[in-house]
C-alpha cells in the first residue's frame, strides 16, 4: 500500500499531535486499554487505533476512564436526545421484558407503530419503510429500489460525500477512504460530480463572505447535474445529503432545481439524512428547509436515540414494486427493542421541543461565531443550519489556504478544557451537538473555542 488515500476526515489517528495528546492525557491504565484495543482490533483510518476511552455517556457528555468529562459536540451524530435519556432507557428495558425479539415472518406492533409516526412525520408522501440495522445498509437498500424502480443502475452523487461503508455505498460515496482501488472494482455507473461548496467553489466562483454570488457563478454546481443527467440519459437516482455535514449548505433552490431535473430525465432524488434528519438541521428533515421531497429518504444514527442501531428507508409507495424479491431482509429488520427506541426517540425530541431549540440556539452559536471573526483571522468561513454547524480554518483570509494543523491544535487545546467534536475535511471544526444542549453549555463552549483559536493562533504566529 504504496500511495496513502486522502485523508478527507479530520484528526488523523496517526499524527504526532495525537500521539503527544495521548501520551500526555491519558494514566497508564486507559494506556494499557488502548493498548490492548490497538492489538485486537483492526486498525483503520479515523477509527482505531483509539483517541481515549470513555466509561460513561449522559445527556450531554461523555466522560473518559480517568473522570475527565467532554462536552460532546460530535457524539456521531447520535445523541439528539442526550446519551442515557431516562425515558428511552425505561421503554427499552419494558420493550426488553414483554417483547425481546422477532424474527423474520412475524411483525410486532412496535415495529407497525414506528412506520406509522415515520409516515406521518415525514415530508411529501414517503408512506412505505423498510428498516435495517445501520445507514450503510439502509443506502444499499435504497440504490436498490432506484435500480428495480428505473430499469437503470447509474447514480450521481458528489465527490467527498459520505454513505456509508458497503460497497454499494462507498460506490456513492466521493471519498478516498473507502472507494480507493484498493478494495477493487465498485458499483459500475457511480457518477460523481463536484458538490455545492459556496466558500470553495469547484469551479472556481468567487463567494462574499462564504455566500454564493448567483448572478456570477449561475449556480453551476446544480447546472453540471443536468448536465450529466442529459449526457447519460440513463441515470436512476441522484443520491446526496440535502445539507452536507462537513458542513455545508445548498445555496438557495439549489434542491429544487434539482428535484426538477431528475423529473424531466426519469431519474430518482434519494436523500440521505442519517446524520442530519430528525431535527439535527432545526427542522425535523433537512430537506424542509429547501420544501424539496424525495422519492427516497434515508435516516440513521440518532433514529436509535443514542442506544440501539436502526436505520430507516422511507419510500414513495409506487416504488413498493418489488414484492417477489428481497431487497433488505435483515435480521433486525423488525426488532422490537430497537424499533420502540426509535419510536420513543422521535416522541423525546418532540415532547421537549428538542428541533426548536436547535433552530434557536443554532441560529445564536452561528452568529457568535461568526462575530469572532473580527477577533480570530483564522475563521475563514462560519456556516451551518441548527445543530450542525462550523467554522473552517485557513492560514490566510485571502488566499484561503486550508489550516489544517492548527485546526487539529485547536481540537486537543478543545479537548483539555472539555470539549469534543469533530474535523472535517482537515480543516472544518465541526460542531453537532445533541438536540438537548442548554444555552449556558453552549456558552461555554463557545468560550473555548474562541480561547482555544486564540491561543492556537498565537502559538502558530497567526495574526
Ligand atoms: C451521510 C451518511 N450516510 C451514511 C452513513 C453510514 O451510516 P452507518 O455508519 O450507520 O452505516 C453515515 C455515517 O456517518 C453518514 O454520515
Amino acid at each position: 500500500m504504496k500511495n496513502s488515500p486522502s485523508q478527507s476526515e479530520g484528526e488523523i489517528n496517526t499524527s504526532p499531535r495525537r500521539l503527544d495528546w495521548v501520551n500526555k492525557t491519558h494514566d497508564d491504565s486507559t494506556l494499557s486499554l488502548l493498548k490492548e484495543d490497538a492489538k485486537y482490533f483492526l486498525h483503520q483510518s479515523i477509527s482505531s487505533p483509539c483517541l481515549s476511552a470513555v466509561s460513561k455517556a449522559e445527556g450531554a457528555y461523555i466522560e473518559d476512564l480517568q473522570g475527565n468529562r467532554y462536552l460532546d459536540f460530535h457524539g456521531n451524530n447520535v445523541h439528539h436526545i442526550g446519551y442515557g435519556h431516562p425515558r428511552l432507557k425505561q421503554a427499552i428495558s419494558k420493550q426488553m421484558n414483554d417483547l425481546p425479539f422477532a424474527p423474520r415472518r412475524f411483525s410486532c406492533e412496535p415495529a407497525v407503530n414506528l412506520a406509522k409516526k415515520l409516515n406521518e412525520i415525514s415530508p411529501g408522501n414517503l408512506s412505505k419503510v423498510l428498516f435495517t440495522t445501520g445507514g450503510s445498509d439502509a443506502v444499499e437498500v435504497a440504490l436498490k429500489i432506484a435500480r428495480a424502480a428505473t430499469g437503470r443502475h447509474k447514480t450521481i452523487s458528489f465527490w467527498d460525500s459520505f454513505h456509508g461503508a458497503g460497497y454499494g455505498a462507498s460506490s456513492v460515496g466521493g471519498e478516498q477512504l473507502f472507494r480507493s482501488n484498493i478494495f477493487g472494482p465498485l458499483l459500475t455507473g457511480s457518477e460523481h460530480v463536484a458538490p455545492f461548496d459556496c466558500y470553495r467553489c469547484p469551479y472556481g466562483y468567487p463567494d462574499l463572505n462564504g455566500e454564493p454570488q448567483l448572478d456570477i457563478c449561475n449556480m453551476t454546481c446544480e447546472k453540471f447535474i443536468s448536465y450529466v443527467l442529459e449526457k447519460e440519459g440513463d441515470v436512476a437516482a441522484v443520491i446526496a445529503e440535502p445539507a452536507r455535514a462537513v458542513p455545508y449548505i445548498p445555496p438557495p433552490d439549489f434542491w429544487s432545481r434539482v428535484r426538477k431535473a431528475c423529473n424531466d430525465h426519469g431519474t430518482l432524488l434519494i436523500f440521505d439524512e442519517i446524520p442530519t434528519g430528525l431535527g439535527k438541521s432545526g427542522k425535523m428533515f433537512a430537506c424542509e428547509h429547501d420544501k424539496v421531497v424525495p422519492d427516497i429518504l434515508v435516516l440513521g444514527k440518532a433514529l436509535g436515540g443514542g442506544i440501539m442501531p436502526i436505520s430507516a428507508v422511507l419510500v414513495k409507495p409506487e416504488f413498493d414494486i418489488l414484492g417477489e424479491y428481497a431487497i433488505g431482509h435483515y435480521t433486525h429488520e423488525k426488532n422490537p427493542v430497537s424499533t420502540c427506541a426509535a419510536l420513543t426517540t422521535i416522541q423525546i425530541i418532540e415532547d421537549e421541543g428538542l428541533i426548536e431549540n436547535a433552530s434557536e440556539l443554532g441560529l445564536y452559536a452561528i452568529e457568535r461565531l461568526e462575530n469572532l471573526k473580527n477577533k480570530h483571522p483564522s475563521i475563514g468561513d462560519v456556516r451551518g443550519r441548527g445543530f450542525l454547524f462550523g467554522a473552517e480554518l485557513v492560514s490566510n483570509y485571502q488566499n484561503k489556504k486550508p489550516a489544517k494543523d492548527l485546526a487539529e491544535e485547536v481540537f486537543y487545546r478543545c479537548l483539555d478544557k472539555g470539549l469534543s467534536f469533530k474535523i472535517s475535511m482537515g480543516n472544518v471544526l465541526t460542531f453537532t451537538p445533541p438536540l438537548i444542549l442548554s444555552k449556558s453549555q453552549m456558552d461555554f463552549a463557545l468560550k473555548i473555542i474562541s480561547e482555544c483559536l486564540g491561543e492556537a493562533e498565537r502559538n502558530q504566529g497567526i495574526k
